[in-house]
C-alpha cells in the first residue's frame, strides 16, 4: 500500500476515542478526567500508565512511553505503521482509499456494508408502502410521522417473514456472509441457513455522522418482546460512538450553538419533524466519552432533556460529569411528569419545548437541588454528603472562573465556610489526578527559558486561543528547541487549515521523527500536571520575552562597542536607540 494521506487519518483519529481503543486491550479506571491503568510495556505494580480523552494520547511516567492511538496499537500489537492504521480505519469505518487492486477485497468491507444497510433499509421502506405495511404505516401514522418525515428518516417496516431480507438479497445476488456480517441475518444453530434478524417490527435506519446508515433499531408494534432490539456492534457500527440524528442536526447545532440531548428515537424525531432541528439521542445508554467529543465539534452547550422518571435522571447525571470533562456546557431540562421529548412536543409545540429550554437549570443547580431533595441538607452529615458529590464535578470545570462562582454558590447553599470547601476539593484532585508523578517535574518557578517552551507547547496543544495568543504575542520564531520548533510549524498548519489540534493529531503528523514525538508527549504530560493553565501561560511567555531581551540586548551591546571601535556614528546612534526600546519594553 503507498502512503496513507494525512486527511485520511486525521479522519480515523476524529472517528476514534484512544481511551475505547485502549480499553479493548487493557483495564482502564478513571482517574480525574484522565484513565489510568498498569503499564502494559513494563513491569510495574502502581499504575503510572494515563490515557487521556482530552489529548487523545496515552503516557507512561515510568517508562516513558507515549504517543497517540496509532502508536499505541503499533507497539501494542507490534505493527508497523500502515498496518496499525488499517486496523484502526476498519474500527473507525474510515475507508482507506485503494492503492493495489490486491487490497480490494479487504478495505472495501466497510463500504461493502454501508451498501448492504442501504439496500436492507430501501427493502424496509418498501415493505412499509405496501400492503404488507398497511398496519405499521397506520400505527407511525398514529404517532404523528408525516411522509417527508418518514421518507427522511428512511423507516421502514420489516415483516413477519424469517427470510424476507435473505431473498430479496439472493435475488440481488447479495452474498450471504455479507449480510451477516452487516448484522442483519442470525446464523441459525442447527447450520439450516440464516434468518433475518428483524421481522415484524417497524425500522429506524441509525446512520452516523456522515449519513451512512451503520445499524438498525426496530421497534414492536404490540407489547409482545423487548421493545427494541438492535443490531449488534459490527466492523462499522459501535454503539458507543454514535450519536442518533447527528446527520441531520449538525448544522443546526453549529449555527446555534447547543444541542438537545434527549434518548430515544422518536424523541429525536418527532420534535424534528416540529422545526427542533438541532436534537441528537444516546439511545439508551449513558452519555459515553466519544459521543460528547462528537457532540463538542458542533455545540458547546448541552441541553440534556429527559422524563422525569428516576432512570432518566441517573442516566443523564452519569452523562453530565463525561459532558463536562469535554468542555460542554451542561443545562438540564426536566418535562412534567409522564411526559418524554416526544409527547411534550406534540402538545406544546416546538414552542413549548424550546421554552422549556430556556429556563433549562444549570447543571450545578440541577445537581445541587437534586442532592438537597435527597439528603435534606440540614445536617452537617447532609452537608457533607452533598459537598461529597458537587466537589468531584466542579473540580472538573475548566473555567478558573466559572469554577470558583460554583465553589461561592455551593459554600452559600450549604452555609459552610468557602475555604473549607476549597481545601476538600483539593483532595478530590489528589485523589484523581497522577500520583505516579515525580514531584520534580512541576517546580513553578522560576522559569527558564527550556522549561518554559516545553510548558507552552503543552498548553497551547489543545488550546487554540492560546496558541492564538501566543502566536501573535510572542511569535513561533521565539522558540530555540528545533523540535518545539518543528512542532509548533504542525499545528500552525493544522490551524491554518482550519482544523481542530489535539496533541493526537500533531503526533500523526510527526511519524518518524523520534525527538519532536517526544517533546510533545513531554509537553502534554507537564500541562497536564500544571494546575493554573492560564497563569503558567503568562508566566511562560514572559519569560520568554524576558530571556530574549537579554539576549538581544547582550548582541547590541557587542555591536555597539565595534561601532564604537569604527567611529560609527550613525551605527552607534541607531543602536542606542535600539537599545533604549529594550529598556523601555523591560520596565514597561
Ligand atoms: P424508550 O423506552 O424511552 O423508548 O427508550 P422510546 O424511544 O421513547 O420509544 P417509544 O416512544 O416508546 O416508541 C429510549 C431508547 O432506549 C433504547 C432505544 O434507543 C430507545 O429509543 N432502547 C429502549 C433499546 O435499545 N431497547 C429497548 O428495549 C428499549
Ligand atoms: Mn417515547
Amino acid at each position: 500500500m503507498g502512503k496513507i494521506p494525512q486527511e485520511t487519518i486525521d479522519r480515523i483519529l476524529d472517528q476514534l476515542d484512544i481511551v475505547e481503543v485502549v480499553a479493548e486491550y487493557i483495564q482502564l479506571k478513571k482517574a480525574g478526567r484522565n484513565f489510568k491503568a498498569c503499564c502494559p510495556f513494563h513491569n510495574e505494580k502502581t499504575p503510572s500508565f494515563m490515557v487521556s480523552p482530552d489529548k487523545q494520547i496515552y503516557h507512561c511516567f515510568g517508562c516513558d512511553a507515549g504517543g497517540n492511538v496509532i502508536g499505541f496499537v503499533m507497539k501494542y500489537e507490534n505493527m508497523g505503521f500502515p498496518e496499525a492504521v488499517e486496523t484502526l480505519a476498519a474500527k473507525a469505518g474510515v475507508e482507506l482509499p485503494r492503492y493495489d487492486k490486491r487490497d480490494e477485497g479487504e478495505s472495501s468491507l466497510t463500504a461493502r456494508l454501508y451498501e448492504i444497510n442501504t439496500i436492507a433499509a430501501g427493502y424496509y421502506q418498501d415493505n412499509l408502502g405496501s400492503g404488507k405495511g398497511k398496519g405499521a404505516l397506520e400505527y407511525l401514522e398514529r404517532r404523528g410521522l408525516n411522509a417527508d418525515t418518514l421518507a427522511q428518516f428512511r423507516i421502514g417496516y420489516a415483516t413477519a417473514e424469517w427470510e424476507g431480507l435473505q431473498k430479496y438479497c439472493a435475488a440481488r445476488n447479495i452474498p450471504a456472509e455479507i449480510l451477516r456480517k452487516a448484522g442483519l441475518s442470525v446464523q441459525s444453530e442447527k447450520g439450516k441457513g440464516d434468518y433475518d434478524r428483524f421481522r415484524k417490527r417497524i425500522i429506524f435506519p441509525i446512520f452516523n455522522e456522515r449519513g451512512n446508515i451503520v445499524a438498525f433499531g426496530a421497534r414492536v408494534m404490540d407489547d409482545i418482546g423487548p421493545k427494541y432490539i438492535n443490531s449488534p456492534e459490527t466492523v462499522i457500527y459501535s454503539k458507543s460512538s454514535v450519536l442518533y440524528g447527528l446527520n441531520f442536526s449538525r448544522r443546526a447545532m453549529r449555527e446555534k450553538g447547543h444541542a438537545f440531548i434527549v434518548e430515544g428515537y422518536m424523541d429525536v424525531i418527532i420534535p424534528f419533524q416540529n422545526g427542533i432541528t438541532n436534537i441528537v439521542a444516546a439511545s439508551g445508554t449513558a452519555l459515553t466519552p466519544r459521543q460528547a467529543a462528537m457532540l463538542k465539534k458542533y455545540a458547546d452547550t448541552a441541553v440534556m432533556v429527559f422524563d422525569s422518571d428516576q432512570a432518566g435522571e441517573a442516566a443523564s447525571l452519569r452523562g453530565l460529569d463525561i459532558l463536562i470533562d469535554n468542555d460542554v456546557n451542561v443545562r438540564v431540562a426536566a418535562l412534567p411528569p409522564g411526559e418524554d421529548p416526544d409527547s411534550f412536543v406534540k402538545k406544546h409545540g416546538a414552542r413549548g419545548f424550546e421554552d422549556i429550554a430556556d429556563k433549562a437549570k444549570d447543571l450545578f443547580d440541577y445537581k445541587l437541588d437534586l442532592l438537597t431533595q435527597k439528603f435534606g441538607g440540614e445536617k452537617i452529615r447532609d452537608k457533607a454528603a452533598i459537598a461529597g458529590e458537587m466537589l468531584p464535578t466542579i473540580s472538573r470545570v475548566k473555567n478558573a472562573i466559572v469554577k470558583s462562582a460554583y465553589l461561592k454558590k455551593l459554600a452559600e447553599r450549604l452555609g459552610v465556610n468557602e475555604s473549607a470547601l476549597r481545601d476538600e476539593m483539593k483532595k478530590v484532585k489528589n485523589d484523581y489526578s497522577y500520583r505516579a508523578v515525580p514531584e520534580t517535574t512541576d517546580a513553578p518557578a522560576p522559569w527558564n527559558y527550556v522549561s518554559s517552551e516545553i510548558h507552552l507547547l503543552g498548553l497551547v496543544i489543545s488550546d487554540k486561543d492560546m496558541f492564538e495568543t501566543m502566536r501573535t504575542e510572542l511569535g513561533l520564531h521565539m522558540f530555540r528547541d528545533e523540535n518545539i520548533k518543528k512542532v509548533m510549524g504542525v499545528i500552525e498548519g493544522i490551524r491554518v487549515g482550519d482544523d481542530t489540534v489535539s496533541p493526537g493529531k500533531v503526533l500523526s503528523r510527526l511519524e518518524g521523527d523520534e525527538r519532536a514525538k517526544a517533546a510533545v508527549i513531554r509537553a502534554v504530560a507537564k500541562a497536564d500536571i500544571t494546575e493554573d493553565g492560564e497563569r503558567v501561560f503568562r508566566d511562560c511567555m514572559a519569560c520568554m520575552r524576558k530571556e530574549n531581551r537579554k539576549e538581544e540586548l547582550k548582541t547590541l551591546t557587542h555591536m555597539l562597542k565595534q561601532a564604537e571601535k569604527d567611529r560609527n556614528d550613525p551605527e552607534i546612534r541607531e543602536l542606542l536607540m535600539k537599545i533604549n526600546r529594550i529598556y523601555k519594553e523591560k520596565t514597561a
